[in-house]
């Protein structure tokens, strides 16, 4: 009886080997003639075309290379948010990021300094900064096709993502008034990835744990939210407070989801986010904020583009600023 269940079990071992050997080789041969193919005959664009649409290779990047701006919660915690607990190597690595962030870039968002610009000293005091008339009728018109969602209106609910050109990040700042704002803070690297979100909800809109409020990041983080046709559905919702008070929280409740706020955040007041169309809130994101309330349960759509610095400007910059900055 012993015998048979060993030889059982071998026989299942063999087979699995088998299959995985080869259902890999195949995919391995595939990968390593398509590699080869390029770097052989130098064909870059093929190179380029076979890593944009490698599912396997776009999920890597996107979670490993693409954003290298610290996170507070890195493996050593197992990436959950649900509970304040911090291990021990994440609270280190956090303190460490937290200096380096003070004397960075960013540095003027800890202390009682002003910033000569006006937007950037709303930031500083609240939190945020509504910047209405954003695009002027030039750039509308420009990208105004760049803008629209192809909805194919055939079911209850439809989000859509997609990657706009870097030529529109660099205009959003080049042409608009982000250039004197990004000027000040003398970022090395001043434009941002832009991601146009759409999502459309026949009935009540569904939710994905965006809806419990959150900070994105721990220490100082730009982010711009961009509403070409306003928003009256689902808005955004940010806590109203001095970025140097939201970032002396300490590490632990920065690093928490929370459905309702934490009790000592529970006093202070919130912006609901219906603005115009044409409309930019640029923010930061290292203070608490949600997608949108989970009250909200009737149909509507709402159309955002993203603005991502911490995708360009990453650890290394954080740190190369850092450095500059104490030389200076
Ligand atoms: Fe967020």
């Amino acid at each position: 009886m012993k015998l048979k269940t060993i030889e059982c079990a071998r026989r299942s071992v063999r087979k699995y080997c088998n299959f995985f050997y080869h259902k890999n080789c195949e995919n391995i041969m595939r990968y390593g003639g398509i590699i080869n193919e390029c770097i052989l005959m130098k064909n870059m664009g093929k190179a380029k075309q076979f890593i944009k649409t490698n599912e396997l290779i776009q999920e890597l990047l996107h979670r490993y290379a693409y954003d290298h701006y610290p996170r507070l919660v890195c493996m050593s915690s197992g990436g959950d948010r649900r509970n304040r607990e911090l291990s021990s190597l994440d609270l280190i690595k956090s303190k460490i990021w937290v200096k380096v962030a003070q004397k960075g870039a960013l540095g003027g968002f800890y202390d009682d300094s002003r910033y000569k610009n006006k937007h950037l000293q709303e930031i500083k005091d609240s939190g945020f900064v509504i910047i209405e008339n954003f695009l002027d009728s030039k750039l509308s018109r420009k990208y105004c096709s760049a803008f629209q969602v192809n909805d194919p209106l055939d079911s209850e609910y439809y989000e859509s993502w997609t990657p706009l050109n870097k030529k529109i990040g660099a205009d959003m700042i080049d042409k608009t008034i982000l250039r004197e704002i990004i000027g000040e803070l003398n970022i090395s690297r001043p434009y941002p990835r832009t991601l146009l979100n759409y999502v459309r909800a026949n009935t009540s809109p569904l939710y994905k744990g965006v809806s419990d409020w959150h900070c994105d990041r721990y220490i100082p983080c730009l982010k711009g939210l961009y509403f070409p046709d306003g928003c009256d559905w689902m808005p955004f919702e940010r806590l109203i407070m001095p970025t140097k008070d939201a970032l002396s929280l300490p590490l632990s409740v920065m690093k928490t989801f929370f459905e309702d706020l934490p009790s000592q955040l529970s006093a202070e007041s919130t912006y609901t986010a219906y603005v115009k169309p044409n409309t930019l809130i640029l923010c930061m994101n290292a203070m608490f904020h949600r997608r949108s309330s989970k009250d909200e349960a009737r149909p509507g759509k709402r159309k955002i583009v993203f603005m991502d610095w911490n995708h360009q400007f990453n650890r290394y910059d954080l740190l190369l600023s850092a450095v500059k900055r104490c030389l200076i």
